[in-house]
């Protein structure tokens, strides 16, 4: 992925940073780096994700999803990281997969659940179930309810199903009481940093996706980690992006211009809202779709407060079509064009009106949207993220905030003893 920082230097933007700053804070980003290398090479607990390009082995997530290659439809069950790596992959190469349908289940609202088993055609369909804690209660839920319906349909699941899990916990518990086909999350890989484990990888395998492909992207966005943001794209992002939050823009809105990228925003959302926001600190991830989202949001990006950076990501290679000529002479400059020199005009424009207005944006770009791509920059975004945690300061690979809500939930189903529920009912009682 190549990385724009142009549009957010002090020259030309506001809140902008300057040149002069920038080589201040490479100061800190080299030290960064060090820190980053070390607890790759020592597997350190959240650094570890950044060596999965060389650890994850493609062929043992083939080897798992053999069962059910030949599915027409694949259900995963799973929330968070859990799901949003897996849902980006497939989403971005769905026009390049095998046409396997995919559904992800990972929301509990019973009329959503129920509406999409009742559309799946269940004999044809394969069950991709994830939690690395294997705790989860939406994703523990809601596999029993898969699992009922499939019962109810008098499909086996047992033999439809794929569990990616833990060593330990409930779910690997069924995992052994059913002699499930099963993955293990590798140690050291926090849910959001997952995608390239078999957290990630295992719907992708099952829709005939390129898995080498998608690591040799990422294992290249590597090798581009340096001491130095001016030689590294996903540094250049993740110190920016920081130095613009110190700077009053604090909040980023993630504007991919390509459908295939919508889901790839989510990922983004939650990777960055997760790793950063701690400690009164982090910058409030906003999900936007261009060009669709020019019609709803830009009128504020462009012209409201200054607290904004955004960030397009844009692939320069895609599928075009042509805009068929038009017997009305004002619309003759439709039909001299493509969909794709619209969507690139629209582009263009939007970059260019916020940069007239000052409004800083970085520019993201792809050659295209293919299984390399989405690799380096499902990497890359991991990078950046990581380095700027280590600027801010904060626990980037914790998610206290999350794990509280999921205590409190947990024991106000009576699943346990937990402090957390006890100050929701206290909360409740005294309203
Ligand atoms: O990034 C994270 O750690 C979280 O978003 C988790 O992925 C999410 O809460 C699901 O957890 P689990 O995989 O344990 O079911």
């Amino acid at each position: 992925m190549n990385v724009d920082i142009g549009n957010a230097l002090g020259s030309v933007a506001s809140p902008g940073i300057s040149r002069a700053a920038l080589e201040h804070l490479d100061e800190q980003v080299a030290d960064a780096h060090e820190r980053i290398e070390r607890g790759m090479a020592n597997g350190e607990h959240g650094y570890e994700a950044l060596n999965l390009p060389e650890r994850t082995d493609p062929d043992k997530i083939r080897a798992a999803v053999e069962p059910v290659a030949d599915c027409d439809a694949l259900v995963t069950v799973g929330i968070g990281g859990s799901a949003l790596g897996a849902a980006t992959i497939v989403d971005a190469l769905e026009e390049r997969g095998d046409g396997t349908e995919t559904v992800f289940l990972d929301n509990v609202d019973p009329e959503w659940v129920t509406a999409h088993l009742e559309a799946l055609p269940l004999e044809a369909t394969a069950i991709n179930v994830v939690s690395r804690s294997g705790t989860t209660a939406e994703t523990l839920a809601n596999f029993l309810v898969v699992r009922e319906a499939f019962e109810s349909a008098g499909v086996d699941w047992t033999e439809r199903t794929i569990v990616t899990t833990g060593e330990s916990g409930p779910l690997r518990d069924l995992v052994d009481r059913h002699d499930l086909p099963s993955l293990t999350v590798p140690d050291g890989v926090p849910g959001r940093y997952a995608a390239l484990s078999a957290v990630g990888l295992v719907a992708a395998a099952v829709c005939g996706h390129d898995l080498e492909a998608i690591l040799e992207g990422a294992a290249a966005e590597r090798e581009t980690l340096s001491g130095s943001l001016f030689d590294c794209p996903a540094y250049a992002y993740g110190a920016t992006a920081y130095a613009l939050d110190q700077r009053g823009a604090g909040t980023n809105a993630m504007v991919p211009y390509a459908e295939s990228l919508e889901t790839y925003a989510e990922w983004f959302a939650q990777l960055w809202a997760e790793s950063l926001g701690k400690d009164d600190l982090g910058q409030t991830p906003v999900r936007a779709l261009g060009v669709t989202d020019q019609h709803s949001q830009l009128q504020l990006y462009r012209a409201g407060p200054r607290d904004k950076l955004v960030t397009f990501v844009r692939p320069l290679e895609a599928p075009d079509r042509e805009i068929p000529a038009t017997e009305v002479d004002d619309l003759s400059y439709l039909g001299d064009a493509t969909l794709g020199e619209l969507l690139d005009a629209e582009f263009e424009a939007t970059e260019a009106s916020l940069a007239a207005a000052s409004r800083p944006n970085v520019r993201i770009e792809l050659e295209c949207v293919d299984a390399d791509e989405i690799g380096s920059l499902l990497y890359g975004m991991e990078a950046a993220c990581v380095l700027a945690g280590e600027l801010y300061g904060v626990d980037t690979f914790e998610q206290p905030a999350v794990e509280w809500a999921k205590k409190a939930t947990r024991g106000l189903l009576g699943g346990g003893e937990f402090e957390e529920a006890n100050a929701v009912t206290e909360k409740t009682t005294l309203r």
